[in-house]
């Protein structure tokens, strides 16, 4: 059997587990990248974070595999020939985790966790009320993947769900809602605004003042799409005013984010470290491994990233 060398240039954390997980893969040599290592014959790359200089150094690179599903990164480094198609990460164990967080966090805050915790805290009963899940309309923006993954889920709860992205959907349960001037019909009302969204330059700060107040009062924001959705100076006033009541944060214009940022003390803001969702070593390998041998029979590689689309 010949095995393919695919370059591991992942998120450092994940070498071991991706390193084991590899062994139940005979048709894969997966090879962790270090300076010096003899680049000739690798065709494949698995990358997250750039390297400098090495995806130029690869003469025979053929793909390169993203470590997760966002490519923006990938997409604006220079190193990457033209030709070298990117694939964006699209395997079950990724789209579970998230679509677990998303219920999580969205049950969260439909149930106000925070009010029964604060309460116990203090060693006060306090029951609460809470609408009936089919009379808190929830949108998700982008319904790509991820956003339709979480709203099948979602749907299971009888929420209202509408669904914003460029092209129209249709998605049984789901209102559609296609491109930038449908934004505004979509969010006017909303309960709880999730954005599963790549960064692009459309994209970028759309989670700001001006759209906030077209959200129902009072409501929820949950981004796992990437820190540069949000406009972090329009959060803490919108959460102070009531605007909002809470938000969940899993990702930050700045990773990590710096111990002074005042997101760390706010009450009503609940963060996760960027970890939503992670690639699933044993599941993500074995998609790879799928696309490689798809592509060394001719067959075009699936979910590549369009390069002027931005993801
Ligand atoms: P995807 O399948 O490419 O879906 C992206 C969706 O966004 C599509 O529905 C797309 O519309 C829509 N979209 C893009 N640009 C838009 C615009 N300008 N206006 C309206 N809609 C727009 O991506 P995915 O696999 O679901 O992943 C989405 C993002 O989740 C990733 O890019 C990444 O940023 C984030 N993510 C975060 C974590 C984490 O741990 N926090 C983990 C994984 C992914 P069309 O369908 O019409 O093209
Ligand atoms: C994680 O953030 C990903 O894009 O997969």
């Amino acid at each position: 059997m010949t095995r393919t060398r695919l370059l591991f240039a992942g998120a450092d954390e994940y070498l071991a587990t991706f390193v084991e997980a590899a062994r139940t893969l005979p048709e894969i040599e997966l090879l962790p990248y270090e300076p010096g290592l003899d680049l000739k014959g690798i065709d494949y790359l698995l990358m997250w974070r750039p390297v400098p200089g090495l995806a130029a150094a690869l003469p025979d690179l053929k793909a390169v595999f993203c470590f997760g599903a966002g490519v923006e990164r990938l997409l604006v480094n220079p190193d990457l020939p033209a030709h070298v198609p990117i694939v964006r990460m699209v395997e079950p164990g990724l789209t579970q985790v998230m679509t677990e967080y998303i219920l999580w966090q969205t049950l969260r805050h439909h149930r106000r966790i925070w009010e029964l915790e604060e309460a116990q805290a203090e060693g006060r009963w306090a029951p609460h009320w809470y609408p009936a899940a089919w009379d808190r309309p929830i949108g998700i923006l982008g319904l790509g993947e991820l956003g339709q993954a979480a709203a099948r889920k979602l749907l299971d709860f009888d929420f209202p769900l509408r669904g914003w992205s460029r092209h129209r959907k249709d998605l049984a349960g789901v209102q559609s809602f296609a491109g930038a001037a449908e934004l505004p019909d979509f969010l006017r009302g909303l309960q709880i605004l999730i954005c599963l969204l790549p960064l692009t330059p459309e994209t970028t700060g759309i989670l700001r003042a001006e759209h906030f107040a077209l959200l129902a009062p009072a409501a929820s924001l949950i981004n796992a799409g990437r820190g540069g959705h949000l406009v972090e100076a329009d959060l803490l006033p919108a959460l102070d005013s009531g605007q909002l009541q809470a938000a969940s944060l899993d990702v930050f214009s700045r990773e990590p984010l710096p111990p002074d940022h005042p997101f760390w003390r706010h009450p009503r803001i609940f963060m996760t470290p960027h970890n939503a969702s992670d690639t699933n070593p044993a599941s993500g390998l074995r998609e790879i491994s799928r696309q490689i041998s798809r592509h060394r029979s001719g067959l075009p590689l699936e979910h590549v990233a369009d390069r002027q689309r931005g993801y």
